[in-house]
């Protein structure tokens, strides 16, 4: 029988991709299924960028190329990180890998061992914790309160880090809360990092185009350059290009920590797609008004879903700041029983029930790090929103005491 490593026996599959796989299955078998778990725009790759990467098919742009990307993409990271973000990077701190998931994965597997600790506030996106398990590294959750606007308090930052702490790990708009921080609530927690020289800041930013209500974006090391040399930058294009299956995220920060996640690259995957590359570098360079109409469509449905949810007895969704979830809490409706006498224990049983009664499928707070919560995606049509807001109330109506 197949021995399983130790390793692997640490972590477990991806809870979103696990949804969307079930969501597909019952389709599949003829269930008629809302599927509201999607982490990704629903809309298309916009053509210029699906153009440069048939063109370089044709230029036969099809070899392998650098392992940490091409030059040209590097250099308009490089570009990207000046225009945007008022940072100032050499070619030679940049790498770019496989999706954005791939740089994180290189940046923890390259430096994280036995005894170090990873400080990794809750909510958080999924992969953070099992790929720092992966690492032998062991996560510190830190809880940001929905109270806070689920924001890391400075106070709390402070608390969790100790002399074993390696990095921390922000990310804002936050997957699956939204929060997003202003300059001066940045400010508050790069002032906390600067008290603690060892501590490494990875910072993923993918969601940074995203933003809601004219909020300004901000990274840690644009707010304190004096975090620069010991700050990774993550970015990428799935989310705000709609290139999710193109998988190109790249990373940028002091040679001496892009040089061990290259090598790591170089007996992996190597470079990520050449053709991926050449869409990557057109959506960097060519023109990006597109992403600001994208933005105030998600923004629109946001206003339209959220007092649609908190008008549901028993539910309570805060509005976030950028990113396209919501992530209400049905606390209130635990200890409650569905019509079928059972009682719902946690968001587990809650995310089940939608499933199973209205076909309604979304994702449970527990995969989030914050039981009593569930994830909705609005990265889909407003007629589906409609419809799964119908199936979420319904279904809340029909819970007794
Ligand atoms: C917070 C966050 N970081 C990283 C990723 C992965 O992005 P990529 O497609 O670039 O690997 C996701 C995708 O859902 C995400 O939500």
């Amino acid at each position: 029988m197949l021995r399983v490593s130790d390793r692997l026996d640490r972590i477990k599959p991806s809870p979103s991709s696990m949804a969307g796989q079930r969501a597909r299955e019952l389709r599949a078998a003829g269930r008629d299924i809302v599927g509201l778990t999607s982490g990704e725009p629903d809309f298309d790759t916009p053509d210029h960028i699906k153009e440069a990467a048939s063109r370089a098919l044709v230029e036969g742009k099809t070899k392998y190329t650098d392992v940490a990307g091409t030059p040209q993409l590097r250099e308009a990271v490089v570009e990207k990180f000046r225009r945007d973000n008022d940072l100032d990077y050499k070619s030679s701190e940049i790498i770019v890998g496989t999706g954005g998931k791939q740089v994180i994965f290189n940046a923890l597997l390259a430096t994280v061992q036995s005894g170090d600790e990873v400080i990794v506030p809750t909510p958080y996106w999924v992969s953070y914790p099992d790929i720092v398990l992966l690492a032998d590294g062991t996560p510190v959750f830190v809880p940001c309160a929905a109270e806070n606007g689920f924001k890391l308090r400075p106070e709390d930052l402070e608390r969790a880090i100790t002399p074993r702490t390696r990095w921390l790990v922000m990310n804002a708009p936050n997957n699956p809360s939204g929060a997003a921080y202003s300059w001066d609530e940045m400010r508050a927690l790069t002032d906390v990092l600067m008290r603690h020289p060892h501590v490494w800041i990875m910072t993923d930013d993918i969601y940074e185009h995203i933003l809601y209500d004219k909020r300004a974006f901000f990274t840690p090391a644009q707010v304190e350059p004096g975090l620069k040399e010991r700050t990774l930058t993550i970015n990428g294009v799935s989310k705000s290009y709609a290139m999710t299956g193109w998988r190109i995220g790249y990373g940028a920060g002091p040679a001496e920590l892009i040089k061990p996640m290259v090598k790591l690259q170089s007996q992996s995957t190597s470079n990520p797609s050449s053709v991926a590359q050449a869409g990557a570098l057109e959506a960097l360079c060519g023109p990006q008004e597109f992403i600001a109409e994208r933005t105030a469509e998600f923004q629109g449905r946001r206003d339209a879903i959220v007092p649609r949810l908190n008008a549901i007895p028993g539910l309570t969704c805060h509005l976030p700041d950028g990113a396209f979830y919501l992530f209400p809490s049905c606390e209130r409706l635990l200890g409650m029983k569905t019509p079928s006498g059972k009682c719902l224990e946690s968001s587990d049983d809650f995310v089940l029930y939608l499933l199973d009664t209205e076909g309604l499928a979304v994702l449970q707070g527990t995969a989030y790090g914050v039981p009593p919560y569930f994830r909705i995606s609005f990265a889909t049509s407003m007629r589906i929103l409609d419809e799964g807001c119908t199936r979420l109330a319904r279904a809340c109506a029909a819970l007794s005491p």
